[in-house]
């Protein structure tokens, strides 16, 4: 089980916990505003654009090169950012805190 933080742009903090699917499906499903997850979570949209708080990076591990590239073209990317349909919710992730930039 892994309990996830999200933080929106109106500085609303949004508590969930899982044990498994993507963070993208798990914020839409709980309605975190800002994560759209448009391409259904196939790396294609950056809807799903979230920054990882700097303390938390070691439990998300590195963006993959698609994913890079992806981020690439949004304006908003920083080094923590992250597409979270490509992170898998484990009991890893329990206690991460997620930014989202849109
Ligand atoms: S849902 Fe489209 S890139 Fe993540």
């Amino acid at each position: 089980m892994a309990k996830i933080t999200f933080i929106t742009k109106d500085q609303e903090e949004i508590i969930v916990e899982a044990t498994s699917g993507s963070v993208m499906e798990l914020a839409v499903k709980n309605n975190v505003t800002g994560i759209d997850g448009d391409c259904g979570g196939v790396c294609s949209c950056a809807t799903c654009h979230v920054q990882v708080d700097p303390s938390h990076v070691s439990k998300t591990g590195e963006a993959s090169e698609i994913e890079q590239d992806m981020l690439e073209l949004d304006d908003d990317a920083n080094e923590y950012s992250r597409l979270c349909c490509q992170l898998q919710i484990t009991d890893a992730m329990d206690g991460v805190v997620l930014n989202v930039v849109k």
